[in-house]
C-alpha cells in the first residue's frame, strides 16, 4: 500500500527536497515534483530522488503544440519518471500525439513506460472562471468529459479530486488510474484544502494513488504520520 502513496515535494531548494526524501524513502512509493522545485533544480533533484530508490511523479502539466509537448515527455520518460501529467484541454490531438511518441521511444531505447496522467479542469477554477475563457459546460461534466477524452486518446489515468472519484469512475470505470490529492487524516490540519477526504474514504472511493504534503511534513514526526496514512489505507480495502 505504500507503493500508493505519493509525498508532495512542495519545498524550494535541493537540499529540502534531499533532506525529505531520506526521512520518508521507505515511507512512501513516490515523490511528486512541481513547476517550482523543477524550474529550480532541474534534472538532478529527480536523479536525488531516483538514486535514493524512490519513484518520482513529475507534475508539470504539459500543455503546447503536439509535438513539443511529445518531445518534452519523451524526456520525461528518459529521466526515469514513474508518472507525469499533461493537460487535457490540450485536446485529443496533441495526447495521442504525445502518447505514440512515448510508447515509441520507450520500446525503442529499453525505458520502463511511465504511467501518464491528464488534468482535467484545476479544483482552483471556478465556473466564473470557466464562463470567462468561453467554457460554458459546467465542471461536473467538463471533468468526465476531459477524462474520457484522456482515455480514448491513450492515457493512463487522471489526477482528480476525491469529490469527482464517482464522475470519472461511472465515464472511465475501473482499469482507469485515478490519482488524488486533496487527502487529510481526520486529525491533521485542513490547511487552504476546502474538500477534503480521509485517506481511507479516497481509498475506499477508489482512489488509485494518495497525493499528501502538508499532513506528513508538519507533523510532529513525519514518519509516523507517513506511516499512520499507509495504515489507514491498508485498513479501507481490508
Ligand atoms: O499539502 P497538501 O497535502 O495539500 O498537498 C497537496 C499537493 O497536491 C500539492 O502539491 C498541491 O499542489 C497538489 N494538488 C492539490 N489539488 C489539486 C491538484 C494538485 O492539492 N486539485
Amino acid at each position: 500500500m505504500k507503493e500508493r502513496l505519493i509525498f508532495a515535494l512542495d519545498v524550494d531548494s535541493y537540499d529540502e527536497a534531499q533532506q525529505w526524501v531520506r526521512i520518508l524513502a521507505d515511507e512512501v512509493g513516490m515523490f511528486k515534483v512541481g513547476k517550482q522545485l523543477f524550474t529550480r533544480c532541474g534534472p538532478q533533484v529527480v536523479k536525488m530522488i531516483r538514486d535514493a530508490g524512490g519513484g518520482v511523479f513529475l507534475d508539470l502539466k504539459y500543455h503546447d503544440i503536439p509535438n513539443t509537448v511529445a518531445k518534452a515527455s519523451v524526456e520525461a520518460a528518459r529521466m526515469g519518471v514513474q508518472m507525469f501529467n499533461v493537460h487535457a484541454l490540450g485536446g485529443g490531438k496533441m495526447m495521442r500525439t504525445m502518447i505514440e511518441e512515448v510508447n515509441a521511444a520507450t520500446i525503442q531505447e529499453g525505458l520502463p513506460l511511465p504511467i501518464v496522467l491528464a488534468v482535467t479542469i484545476l479544483t482552483s477554477s471556478s465556473q466564473d472562471d470557466l464562463r470567462e475563457v468561453g467554457i460554458e459546460l459546467p465542471v461536473e461534466r467538463m471533468v468526465p468529459r476531459l477524462a474520457a477524452l484522456a482515455q480514448h486518446n491513450g492515457l493512463h489515468g487522471v489526477v482528480a479530486s476525491a469529490q469527482e472519484l464517482p464522475l470519472i469512475r461511472q465515464s472511465c470505470g475501473d482499469d482507469f488510474v485515478v490519482v488524488t490529492p486533496g487527502v487529510r487524516p481526520a486529525t491533521a490540519d485542513r490547511d487552504d484544502q476546502q474538500r477534503v477526504m480521509t485517506p481511507g474514504e479516497a481509498i475506499a472511493a477508489g482512489a488509485d494513488y494518495l497525493v499528501v504534503g502538508r499532513p506528513i511534513s508538519k507533523a510532529d514526526d513525519p514518519v509516523m504520520a507517513a506511516r499512520a496514512i499507509v495504515k489507514e489505507m491498508t485498513e479501507a480495502v481490508a
